[in-house]
């Protein structure tokens, strides 16, 4: 065997022969965990090692848990790979790669109706995580200016939103010191109640969130009558509060499935949006949006001016570096597919997320919570009496490697839990069989029937 101390240089030629072989002498050692190695190995030998230990990990394409792309056509992929090392915040030095945010922004400025004549003003993030900090982070700093220019107190501002935010907005409020008003779901509404944010809103407001949809259901929240909502306000006490659209999966599908859907810049109080493009985007992880209505909704000073990379450059990001692959294969899916080809591919999804909540319905055991009414995401409830739970089911299902998640309700919720299916592009109709035919098999198995699959069953096989 190889002694840990000995370096590829020493090894004789037949031990160097063996070296190629499929991992190498790198093989028969320990593979470090806690120190870097003394000594390196064989670029093919890392690689092996690396991937076979990532063979443990869940095959993302049976990963239902995820809202996050796991699958792109070939030339997306070369496009993201010949682009690894740009960095996005380099513009002086990669000037296109620049214009191609700048032009992807306003693109989806337009998509969500910003008022006509305004340039779109947004930004690339690395998620909707980011774009919802920095969307805050503005209106808390809106908000304090004109209480300043007012010679108003600016302590304790707060922000109103539902029970079933994302944890990113508890996030914001932790760190950047906001008090954050959580309204209970409503019994089975699942969504924020236009009439609990009158009651809980005031002065100190720095804005309402919506969730489009909610993380835990895929339910919409009433963004329409919450604008109305935030209308009257304004008009009866004088407070002008923004209202926050969370559209980190809705935003790139509500657009193409219900155009006519008001949720987004054709609302007066919706002052900022954000979307994560990396969901129904149908992007690899690691790129989301910022928009805001207009230039005046981000104020100045949180725009930083650098000029050490060359230039004079504009920053409104948490994270300075970062890749430019996956904003650039957003751009890619923008022009590849276009309006139309968004609006099949999400039309296909959406079907298929209705077929296996219909069917899911149709069986006793289960009950659909989120039937997939305007996004494909389908959660559902295991009966009191079906003999396994929803965790049961969830790990039970993993032995065939469907990966669905098993979690409890938002807060005034969690006794209740829900497992939940993200349709995506690439879980075709067969798969939803596949699927429903596994979950029939888990459950017949967890409560001690031992029956064929009801597929089986249904339809005996003709020779
Ligand atoms: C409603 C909602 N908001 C925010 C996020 C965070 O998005 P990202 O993962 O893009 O940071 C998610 C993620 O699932 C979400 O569902």
């Amino acid at each position: 065997m190889l002694s840990k101390k000995r370096s590829l240089s020493t090894l004789s030629p037949e031990e160097l022969i063996l070296s190629v072989t499929y991992g190498s002498r790198t093989f028969s050692r320990e593979i470090p965990r806690f120190e870097i190695p003394e000594e390196g190995m064989p670029a093919e030998a890392a690689y092996r090692l690396i991937s076979d230990e990532l063979n443990l990990d869940g095959n993302p394409a049976l990963n239902l848990a995820t809202f996050v792309t796991t699958w792109m056509e070939p030339e997306a992929e070369k496009l993201i790979a010949c682009t690894l090392n740009k960095n996005l915040v380099d513009q002086e030095e990669y000037p296109q790669t620049g214009v191609i945010q700048e032009r992807a922004v306003n693109m989806l400025a337009r998509l969500f109706h910003a008022p006509k004549g305004a340039s779109g003003i947004g930004t690339a993030t690395v998620g909707s995580s980011e774009a919802i900090m920095l969307a805050l982070l503005a209106h808390k700093t809106t908000w304090k200016k004109a209480r300043l220019a007012r010679e108003l107190p600016v302590d304790r501002p707060n922000i109103v939103a539902s029970s079933g935010v994302h944890v990113v907005w508890e996030k914001f409020a932790r760190y950047f010191d906001v008090e954050l008003r959580l309204l209970p779901v409503a019994g089975e509404r699942y969504t924020l109640d236009p009439g609990a944010v009158a009651e809980a809103v005031d002065e100190r407001t720095i804005c309402v969130g919506a969730i489009l949809g909610s993380t835990y259901t895929g339910h919409l929240d009433p963004v329409e009558e919450i604008d109305r909502v935030l209308s009257e306000i304004k008009a009866k006490k004088g407070w002008d509060i923004p209202l926050h659209v969370d559209g980190a999966s809705g935003g790139f599908v509500l657009p193409f499935l219900e155009p006519d859907l008001a949720w987004d810049f054709r609302l007066p109080h919706v002052r900022s949006i954000n979307v994560s493009g990396h969901k129904y985007g149908l992007v690899y992880p690691g790129i989301g949006w910022l928009l805001f209505r207009e230039e005046k909704d981000l104020p100045d000073e949180l725009v930083f001016r650098v000029n050490y990379l060359g230039g004079e450059e504009a920053t409104y990001t948490l994270n300075f570096s970062r890749g430019s692959s996956m904003m650039l294969a957003q751009y890619y899916m923008l022009l590849r597919l276009g309006f139309e080809g968004y609006r099949r591919i999400h039309s296909v999804s959406l079907a298929n997320a209705r077929t296996l909540a219909k069917n899911l319905a149709g069986d006793r055991r289960f009950k659909v919570v989120g039937p997939a009414d305007h996004l494909p995401i389908v959660t559902f409830s295991v009966a009191p009496d079906a003999g396994f739970s929803e965790t049961d089911l969830s790990e039970k299902i993993r032995e065939r490697g469907w990966i669905l998640p098993a979690y409890t309700l938002p807060p005034d919720l969690n006794h209740r839990s829900v497992l939940r299916v993200v349709v995506k592009e690439n879980f075709s109709r067969d798969m939803v069989d596949l699927l429903l035919e596994d979950i029939d098999r888990a459950a017949s198995a967890l409560s001690g029937e031992r029956t064929f699959p009801r597929k089986f069953r249904r339809r005996p096989a003709v020779c």
